[in-house]
């Protein structure tokens, strides 16, 4: 079994370019089933995520080749059919391939991806508006199953700004009949990333705040799209700076999506030199705690709120987390207190009291980006940590541990059978 055999407490510096993001390449792998042609995704991450992704696309028989840091699929030919619940099952973003399954084969059977441990991650804002643009579902006996009756336009106002749900709508409205209009749209970058590529596949679709217009078409077409750099994983490169001390600067992301991150850091005392697109975090001082309360973008990003719950266990003072969007997103918490993090946790928000150091300890990722924050505390502690359940943060890092040794840290991946 893999772990990262992490010794603590040495500063974080120099500069790291992002990859690509994780929550852009899987729609977009998605929408590329709707497209009767190649479609060639470059700078596409080296996930977990992605792979299965790329085997729900084979199921569907659509070719789906790595090339370097890019993805070339082809939908010219595929064959629809049921997709298998044990690949289902492994990612959660399969609720996405919904409306291009819809769109291409007028019908999908589709296991779905169900909850797990950050919350139960229900699908009802997806159908309701897939339904409301001419689908009809069904959820017996623990699949999905849906329909194209009509492809017709529609007013939407999601209930919530669901990230998924815009996503599953948008392409659903691509080749409906008429302007569809959605409102309390998600907002995240990621979204506009899908929208861009679309777009650049014949599609119109347009942005006004949190309204997103789609004006069908009747056909699209194969190319070329680059997929934007991954906020997530430059956020929390940024976090790690403030939670160990040292100046790392992220070149490709900045407060052109990171800016809720870049405030909160100054909070902190981090020292934060923020550009469009780069950011620099410098910490060499002591961090003053800061309250949390996460939200749809432009808010506080809910991926980032473990690392920043991490760093937040050395900074002074009491910090008060309030995990908005998943109902159980603060379970890692549970874990960090290995390392003799102050943290009381009742139902409600996470109440942290900053410790002046960490100790190394051995734990466990239950989930991706509580993985990342167990990671961050190890970077912080006092002495050698070892993390486990590498399997939950390689699904949202490409090789974490070469991110943070090119930054100083002092960090390996090992396996138990390696010398035990
Ligand atoms: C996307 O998940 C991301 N995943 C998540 O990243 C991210 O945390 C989340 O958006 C919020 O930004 C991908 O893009 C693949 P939501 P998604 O629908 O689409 C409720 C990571 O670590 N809801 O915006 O599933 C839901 O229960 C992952 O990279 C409904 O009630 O997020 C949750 O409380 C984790 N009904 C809230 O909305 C629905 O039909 C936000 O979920 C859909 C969602």
């Amino acid at each position: 079994m893999e772990y990262l055999q992490i010794r603590g407490r040495r500063p974080l510096t120099g500069t790291c370019a992002v990859g690509g993001a994780k929550n852009a390449a899987l729609p977009l792998m998605a929408a590329a089933l709707m497209i009767p042609g190649e479609t060639v995704l470059r700078n596409v991450p080296d996930l977990s995520d992605v792979e299965v992704m790329a085997s729900l696309l084979r199921s569907f028989g659509v070719s789906v080749k790595r090339q370097g840091d890019a993805v070339v699929i082809d939908a010219s030919a595929p064959s629809g059919g049921e997709v298998p619940s044990s690949l289902t099952g492994m990612l959660r973003a399969s609720t996405l391939l919904l409306a291009p399954a819809l769109d291409r084969f007028g019908e999908v059977a589709l296991a779905p991806a169900g909850g797990c441990r950050i919350g139960e991650r229900p699908v009802d804002l997806h159908l309701r508006g897939m339904s409301a643009l001419g689908a009809s579902f069904d959820e017996g006996g623990g699949v999905i199953r849906g329909k194209r009756q009509r492809r017709r336009a529609a007013a939407i106002c999601l209930d919530y700004p669901s990230v998924g749900a815009t996503e599953n709508i948008v392409m659903a409205a691509v080749r409906a009949r008429g302007r569809t209009v959605l409102k309390n749209a998600a907002a995240e970058p990621e979204i506009d990333d899908l929208c861009r590529f679309l777009n650049g596949r014949g599609a119109k679709i347009a942005r006004e705040g949190n309204t997103v217009i789609i004006d069908g078409v009747t056909s699209l077409s194969g190319g070329e799209y680059t997929v934007l750099p991954d906020r997530v994983v430059g956020g929390t490169a940024l976090l790690a700076a403030a939670a160990v001390g040292g100046d790392v600067t992220v070149t490709n992301v900045g407060t052109d999506q990171l800016a809720a991150v870049a405030s909160k850091l100054a909070e902190t005392s981090a020292e934060v030199t923020a550009a469009e697109h780069s950011l620099r975090v410098r910490r060499s001082g002591a961090l003053c705690g800061a309250d949390l309360r996460t939200m749809p973008y432009p808010g506080f990003p809910t991926d980032l709120q473990p690392p920043f719950t991490a760093a937040m266990t050395v900074a002074e003072g009491t910090s008060v987390i309030r995990e908005e969007v998943f109902e159980n997103r603060l379970g890692f918490c549970d874990e960090l207190v290995k390392f003799g993090a102050g943290i009381r946790r009742g139902g409600g928000p996470a109440v942290v009291r900053g410790v002046e150091s960490l100790r190394g300890a051995d734990v466990r990722a239950e989930d991706l980006r509580g993985g990342a924050a167990l990671t961050v505390a190890a970077l912080a502690a006092e002495g050698e940590s070892r993390v486990f359940g590498l399997r939950y943060i390689d699904r949202g890092y490409e090789a974490i541990e070469t991110m943070f040794a090119a930054l100083g840290g002092d960090i390996v991946r090992r396996s138990t059978e390696e010398g035990a």
